[in-house]
């Protein structure tokens, strides 16, 4: 038989039915897993197995509804079909807390896919425009206010913008003629969406152009329920607010249907979080339990909520205690729970879809100020830095949780591109603890378009970053936009450069006192030369600190 006949009677060969050697055993920590990649596929190298990463067998397509019923009290479901789909487009998002905005700068921000500028008038008002100069079409974001008639200025030509959008200056119109005619022409102006300040935030419309500020104010914004509308944090009630943990924002590298279905989760909490407000050892035989909750008041959708009481082992208090876990579409999961001293603490987490794989995240926490300890009180009052609970909590939190969110989003996403699977195919859930992630999934495709920035198959898939140092980088995903934490690189900064000033100074005088003839141990030396250790010991550990704005990095293997 010739050779060529004989090759093609062949199997072809198939690569996926092979073996790799990935490591050398002698690399490999036995206590940790390993994340490898292999043939496209990203794996977990544990001691024993190999297995996908996301944790789904292949071939287990299975959605298990709590005990063979559906996810829905009956009729409900039909409910949701029957009414008009959910608009993410036509409502209010917040962007920006007002303390972290400085209103002498225009500010670049994302919203449903669209680049937007926020920025704040002559007026003091806060405007928002889509980040296209009408001229031809530079960011606007990379102009300038200016100071003297708080006009926004665009950058490249000089074009300048009152805070509707009209066009005020055209500086390369020949005469003052030609300059009003052509800005009275509607093409002049940029596109502004409507905004509103609420309870300490900038909102800003989906949708911009003129029809919108007419349509969006029938529309409610998704405000916290239990907060005055106003521009402070008080209670709806008039009583005094405190909060625990200055407002806090975050951009991260997932979608915002990944980062509402975490947040929609409590028994991830004791798993990802443990030894900071989650005990992983606490969590066993279905501790926590999850029923549906009241309906939460002032929704603008009753359709559009869903709410559910947790009972669950809370760190916190050191006992199984009950929260009270509500969404309101479109951007705000509320939580609340009991402190130890027994006052309510409610979290306001805001989520906003700023692109497809991307999402803002941003915190509001408060608590009443009534019944609250005096000590407690008097160290929220004076003796607070602001910046401090950001690097030793929320930043560390909202870590536990980002890098395996970034590569489940990755991961849901390419199976919806490569096997056409949805998360009713690739997720197995058997467990009661699922049944409101299944709930708001449900919500999602049947009311609400599969979410407000879906992941389209037939896109590339969203870029999958492989290094933590990108995932979890705190700088820019939050530092630059925190005027606390700024304040506290700055401190640090400035407190790192008088350590080394002041160690160069002893080791100048040691120097010069060890020239005069003084012995090395006699009194003034040996004050100097531990003046220098202890500068340079104070230098090196404020480095370090320094690092804890910038990244740190999360191993859920080294969380004891
Ligand atoms: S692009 Fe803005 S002024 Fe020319
Ligand atoms: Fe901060």
């Amino acid at each position: 038989m010739p050779v060529q006949e004989r090759r093609e009677s062949v199997q072809p060969f198939d690569w996926a039915k092979q073996w790799y050697p990935l490591a050398y055993v002698e690399d490999l920590d036995v206590k940790v897993p390993h994340p490898l990649e292999l043939l496209s596929q990203r794996l977990a190298k544990g001691r024993r197995t190999l297995v996908p990463a996301h944790g789904i067998a292949a071939g287990t397509a299975v959605l298990a509804p709590q005990q063979g019923q559906g996810f829905f009290a009956a009729g409900e479901q039909e409910q949701i079909k029957s009414e008009q789909p959910f608009d993410w487009a036509k409502q209010w998002y917040p962007l920006g807390f007002l303390e972290d905005l400085d209103p002498k700068v225009p500010h670049p921000v994302e919203l449903l896919s669209q680049r937007l500028v926020l920025w704040c008038d002559g007026q003091g008002q806060w405007r928002c425009f889509q980040d296209k100069c009408p001229h031809r079409l530079a960011p606007l974001s990379e102009g300038r206010i200016e100071p003297s008639d708080g006009t926004l200025m665009c950058s490249y030509h000089g074009w300048r913008f009152d805070g509707e959008g009209k066009c005020t200056d055209i500086p390369q119109s020949l005469d003052a003629k030609a300059n009003a005619s052509a800005c009275a022409n509607p093409r002049s102006c940029a596109i502004s969406h409507p905004t509103q300040v609420l309870q300490g935030k900038v909102w800003v419309y989906g949708e911009g152009g003129p029809r919108t500020f007419i349509d969006s104010a029938a529309v409610q914004p998704a405000r916290a329920p239990n907060l005055a509308v106003g521009e402070s944090v008080r209670e709806a009630g008039g009583g005094e607010a405190l909060r625990l943990v200055q407002p806090y924002t975050r951009d991260f590298p997932y979608a915002w249907d990944v980062l509402a279905e975490n947040l929609l989760d409590p028994s991830h909490v004791n798993f990802s979080h443990h030894g900071i407000i989650g005990d992983r050892d606490k969590e066993d035989s279905g501790l926590t339990r999850i029923s549906p909750g009241p309906e939460p008041a002032a929704a603008p959708s009753a359709q559009d909520t869903i709410s559910m009481e947790v009972e669950t082992w809370v760190r916190q208090a050191r006992k199984v205690d009950k929260w009270g876990v509500q969404f309101i579409a479109p951007c705000l999961i509320q939580w609340k729970f009991r402190l130890p001293w027994g006052n309510t603490n409610t979290l306001n987490f805001y989520m906003i879809p700023t692109a497809p794989g991307k999402s803002r995240f941003m915190l509001d926490s408060y608590t009443q100020k009534e019944g609250m300890p005096l000590p407690v009180l008097l160290i929220l009052k004076y003796f607070a830095i602001p910046w401090l609970p950001h690097l030793r909590m929320s930043n560390r939190i909202l870590d536990g949780d980002t890098a395996l969110l970034h590569w489940q989003g990755h991961s849901v996403a390419r199976e919806a591109k490569e096997e056409g699977r949805t998360w009713r195919q690739a997720y197995f859930m058997p467990t009661p603890a699922d049944r409101y992630v299944a709930k708001f999934r449900q919500w999602l495709d049947e009311r609400a378009g599969g979410g407000p920035t879906p992941y389209d198959p037939s896109h590339p898939l969203p870029p999958l970053e492989t290094s933590k140092e990108t995932i979890l980088d705190r700088w820019n995903s939050h530092t630059m936009h925190c005027k606390a934490c700024q304040q506290g690189f700055r401190i640090v900064q400035a407190a790192q450069i008088a350590a080394a000033v002041l160690g160069a100074l002893c080791m100048l005088g040691l120097s010069a006192v060890l020239g005069q003839g003084r012995p090395l141990l006699s009194r003034l030396p040996a004050l100097l030369g531990a003046g220098a250790i202890v500068c340079a010991v104070a230098w090196r550990l404020l480095k370090s600190f320094k690092q804890n704005f910038i990244f740190v990095d999360y191993n859920h293997s080294h969380q004891h």
